[in-house]
């Protein structure tokens, strides 16, 4: 970066200096995260009949911002399905993984690791304890 181009410090500075503590606030909200929108809450605790959840595969649960994953028999997993590239509500899962439309990130079932696209942080793991059918997540 040569001199005479501002620097993000300069910005703050220049700003902090005219007094805009507001306008330097919702710059540095903007400037978090990699897509700068909103950020991914935990979703209240929910149960879930464990049948609902497709071996192999998983089951993307709007109502609740998390899907749902079987990769083998009897092995359950759950994450926020708020996708980490942009912030967009994943899509489904597919035979790639968790997809989300927006920008076509896949993220792997077991892992939430991101596995296609430009997402580059794994999805936020869930707690899931199975009881009987019943799947207890969050
Ligand atoms: S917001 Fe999901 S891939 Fe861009």
């Amino acid at each position: 970066m040569s001199d005479t181009q501002p620097t993000r410090r300069a910005f703050v500075r220049t700003v902090a200096a005219a007094g805009g503590g507001a306008t330097l606030t919702a710059f540095l909200a903007a400037c978090s995260g990699d897509g700068g929108g909103t950020t991914a809450e935990t979703p209240t605790p929910f149960e879930l009949a464990a049948a609902q959840v497709p071996v192999g595969g998983g089951v993307v649960l709007a109502e609740h911002r998390a899907v749902v994953t079987q990769p083998s028999d009897g092995e359950f997993h759950a994450f926020i399905a708020i996708c980490t590239h942009k912030q967009c509500p994943l899509s489904s899962v597919e035979q790639r993984g968790a997809y989300c439309a927006c920008h076509s990130s896949y993220f792997d079932i077991t892992t939430g690791s991101p596995v296609a696209g430009p997402a580059q942080i794994a999805l936020p793991e869930l707690p899931v304890k199975v009881s009987g059918d019943t799947l207890h997540i969050g």
